[in-house]
């Protein structure tokens, strides 16, 4: 079994959901934990990596690295949206199984269900129907990448396991307003209304659509839970349970913010679907359950966003 001295390797460490992985780690004791940045590293090399790894033979690989991006750039650039995951992912989840690792986690995006999955969506309605057009370079990827787990798992009975967040928000996001999510860029809009003192902000869409969200660092205590235990399933989705509406999230947002002007919906702008929740049953039967509610989360967010804002951390 792992324990504190375990060596551990993060792949995509810089990252959001990285660097949660490694604050989680770290806080309850991890002691040898190995990264690389990409300039040391490109994962999308298949013998640097299995050099790599067989060198430092990890108790455990947690990949946390993709190409990840928007509807814009997966549109623009579906070859290495395709290509270059599947590279990360073959790479270290091949080296992995031919070097023995004890434990690897995978983690993926719920953009891998079906476009019109019933909700809350279960880990059973994977390729139950047409992916959405938009992403689905990159959640082919992603999906090859969860059926190689389940392969390991089922003919060599492997401790590897796949976790498939929701939408995930906190430290290290981006909030670059071309290419972040919904809640980064409510909380940037908010912040530039009120510091320019902004008679209104306009938003996209009705508000009316409703969305899941979970904080980076209870996705980071799912990593180090199932890091910690042998898990009986391949595939486990991770999520807080309960949605809202895009328009509850910007008065959370709003009153977070401080900002005291007026909301406008730019209803010509799309909604996308109107509703996309993950059933995350398995994982909390298996013990894991959240523990940052909405509001404290995105307090801390904005927290971090002030503190950041005027470091190269933040992506603006
Ligand atoms: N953010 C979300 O809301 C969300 C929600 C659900 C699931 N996820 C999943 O979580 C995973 C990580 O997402 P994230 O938001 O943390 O993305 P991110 O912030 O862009 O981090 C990805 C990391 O991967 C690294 N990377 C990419 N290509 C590489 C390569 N060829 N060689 C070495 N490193 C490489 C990047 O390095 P550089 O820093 O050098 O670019 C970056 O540090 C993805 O699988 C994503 O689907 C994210």
């Amino acid at each position: 079994m792992v324990n504190k001295d375990s060596k551990i390797y993060i792949a995509g460490h810089n990252g959001m959901v990285g660097s949660a992985c490694l604050r989680a780690l770290k806080q309850v004791g991890y002691s040898n934990i190995i990264t690389k940045s990409r300039s040391e590293l490109d994962l999308t090399n298949q013998r640097d990596v299995h050099n790599f790894i067989q060198e430092e033979k990890p108790y455990a690989i947690i990949d946390t690295a993709a190409k990840v991006g928007g509807i814009l750039a997966n549109d623009q650039y579906p070859y290495e949206f395709l290509m270059e995951n599947m590279q990360i992912q073959n790479n270290l989840i091949s080296a992995a199984h031919n070097l023995n690792i004890q434990k690897f986690i995978f983690l993926g995006s719920s953009c891998i269900y079906p476009k019109f999955s019933p909700q809350p969506i279960k880990e059973e309605y994977l390729l139950d129907g047409p992916l959405e057009p938009t992403n689905q370079w990159y959640a082919i990827a992603k999906i090859s990448g969860v059926k190689l787990i389940e392969a390991l798992r089922k003919q060599y009975k492997r401790d590897y396991v796949s976790l498939m967040p929701t939408n995930l928000y906190g430290p290290n996001d981006n909030f670059d307003l071309r290419t972040s999510h919904v809640l980064p860029a409510l909380l940037r809009k908010f912040h530039e209304g009120k510091v320019n003192n902004l008679s209104n902000v306009e938003l996209w869409g009705s508000g009316n659509p409703k969305r899941e969200f979970l904080h980076v660092d209870d996705l980071g205590n799912a990593v180090l839970h199932v890091l910690e235990k042998k898990m009986s399933k391949s595939l486990y989705n991770v999520g807080s349970g309960e949605d809202l509406s895009i328009r509850e999230l910007s008065e959370i947002i709003r009153t977070t913010v401080g900002y005291q002007g007026t909301i406008l919906w730019d209803k010509s702008k799309p909604d996308g679907t109107p509703r996309k929740l993950i059933d995350s049953e398995k994982i909390s039967k298996e013990g894991w359950s959240p523990s940052i509610n909405l509001i404290d989360g995105i307090s801390r967010t904005y927290e971090w966003f002030l503190a950041n804002i005027k470091s190269a951390e933040i992506r603006l």
